[in-house]
């Protein structure tokens, strides 16, 4: 099982590269470790991600208005909000691998290996006695799984205490008692858990001493925190409101890995919602179910996610919970909704000294508000609609086809325009099509090879929509339009293309679907 996802995740890693969605930086210089580059398709499909997210965050929402701040920002503010003191990894060497790796995703891995024993003891036990067969009961009287839920439990309790204690030796003790060895050498041979800071650091100017410190930020969130009230007062914004941003976030990861998954240097794109103190946790569980919403409107199955509840809660937040993508390396974050309080707000108040607060009309209070926020990671995204829509299919006639299923209205490119021959005037022709279509689509021309190969080639970047112009079509004004999916052709008149792709890659459908 997991042999096979790896060789799906390094099949997708090539296939994204030989057709141009994404690069490893600086290739020629052999890479930069964890840094990637989109190509030609990647950027596109990365365009309509982050156009899917801001519609449905800024355009279909009266009270969300979006920003763009700087990635540089005035070191204090990284003092206020944690980041100077807190935002640390407790990390652990193997000493005969020389592998780094962070404590606690040891402990979840190893969690997550005993989980994987119960599923298996569930399995075992519904085909023995079939149709009789109670999972709730079983998994509650069961002498094994019983033992196993109460270790599982036992781990999460102690990694929660040991991480909010900052009790690096207990954590380090754990690791020993467990037996856990490193997945590279084998062994147990450890060092001590150390903490390190993530936040890149550069000097502003020429001068290198200490007041010239910034840092590149490691999240967007801090540029919307430090506008709130520049935006409430200029937009004249009321309680309850939100500010978007799509922008650059970076991180010193420690074990950056598993492709675009985790990065160096990566997208976020968050909101915060301000909202009454007192109303956040009733806006946490509204933005949980818009959020899983959005991301299930992709028509992907649904069983593809899950929420995880965070055990340890960061230092700002009263609840939080992660969405979870089953990538093809298993279920890992992909969103964080998080109900931040008002730590930020009155953290930034306090080190400033400029006031904060909201004056409410309704009650005539003035008050720091509270803040939910979603964010997700652009990356991530991508890589999730990537590896949801990566598909080998052999068909009838035994042949493979590598087919790209990426939901119509993200896809690089709309439909392909294919003149059959490159004579008699089929090729003008094709182009006159694009130019009757290209104001509103990404099309793309493509006059090589023969029609089956130059199919296979869209199906490899995930076009929708293949157009093929022949002799018929200087007759009577029809082309044939054939489907990416079911591969199924049909004839249709020129004239009604417009219509046709309106109605089958547009956005507006989906975000429809969001608000029904
Ligand atoms: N403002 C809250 C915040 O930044 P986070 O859970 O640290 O919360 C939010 O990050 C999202 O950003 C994650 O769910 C993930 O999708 C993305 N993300 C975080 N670190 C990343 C990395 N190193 N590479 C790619 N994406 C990352």
């Amino acid at each position: 099982m997991a042999q096979a996802s790896d060789d799906k995740l390094k099949k997708i890693v090539s296939h994204a590269k030989e057709y141009g969605f994404v690069f490893p930086s600086s290739e020629i210089y052999d890479g930069l470790s964890a840094t990637y580059d989109y190509g030609q398709l990647g950027a596109s499909l990365k365009n309509n991600i982050k156009s899917y997210w801001w519609k449905a965050m800024v355009q279909m929402n009266e009270n969300i208005v979006g920003i763009d701040a700087a990635i540089f920002m005035h070191p204090k503010t990284w003092k206020a909000s944690g980041h100077v003191d807190a935002f640390n990894d407790p990390l652990i060497d193997n000493k005969d691998s020389k592998k780094r790796y962070r404590a606690d995703v040891l402990l979840e891995e190893h969690m997550e290996k005993i989980r994987q024993k119960i599923k298996k003891e569930v399995t075992k036990a519904a085909k023995r006695f079939g149709g009789s067969f109670e999972e709730a009961m079983f998994i509650q009287t069961n002498p094994r799984v019983v033992k196993y839920n109460e270790q599982i439990k036992m781990i999460e309790d102690r990694m929660r205490t040991y991480l909010e204690n900052s009790d690096l030796v207990a954590l380090k003790q754990l690791i020993e008692e467990l037996g856990i060895v490193c997945p590279i050498s084998g062994s147990k041979n450890w060092t001590d858990v150390r903490q390190f800071n993530l936040m890149f650091s550069t000097e502003l100017g020429s001068v290198a001493d200490d007041s010239s410190k910034i840092y590149l930020r490691p999240e967007t969130a801090q540029g919307i925190f430090v506008n709130y009230l520049n935006v409430q007062k200029t937009g004249r914004m009321k309680l309850p409101f939100g500010i978007a941003q799509i922008g650059k976030a970076f991180r010193n990861e420690i074990i950056a890995r598993q492709f675009i998954f985790r990065m160096r240097e990566f997208e976020q794109m968050e909101m915060q919602f301000f909202v009454k103190p007192g109303t956040e946790l009733e806006w946490y569980e509204n933005w949980k179910s818009k959020r899983i919403a959005w991301h299930k409107a992709l028509g992907f199955s649904d069983d593809k996610y899950r929420f995880h509840d965070h055990i340890k809660l960061a230092h700002y937040a009263n609840a939080a919970a992660d969405i979870e993508f089953d990538f093809p390396m298993g279920f890992k974050e992909l969103e964080g909704i998080h109900s931040r309080t008002d730590f930020d707000l009155s953290a930034h108040e306090e080190l400033s000294g400029k006031k904060l607060q909201y004056f409410d009309p309704e009650t005539n209070e003035s008050y720091v508000p509270y803040v939910v926020e979603t964010s997700i990671g652009l990356d991530r995204m991508f890589l999730a609609v990537m590896s949801e829509a990566y598909d080998e299919e052999t068909l009838e006639d035994n042949s493979q086809r590598v087919v790209l299923r990426i939901p119509a209205f993200l896809a690089p490119i709309k439909a392909a325009v294919l003149p059959l021959t490159k004579k008699d005037g089929l090729p003008d022709k094709a182009r006159e099509i694009i130019n009757g279509l290209k104001f509103d689509y990404d099309l793309q021309y493509d006059e090589k090879d023969s029609i089956g190969k130059r199919y296979r080639r869209q199906d490899a970047i995930g076009t929708p929509f293949c157009i093929t112009v022949d002799h018929q079509t200087l007759e009577d004004n029809t082309v044939t339009i054939r489907h990416r999916d079911s591969m199924e052709q049909e004839r249709v008149a020129i004239d009604t293309l417009h219509s046709l792709l309106q109605e089958k890659v547009s956005l507006t459908s989906v975000l429809k679907q969001l608000e029904a």
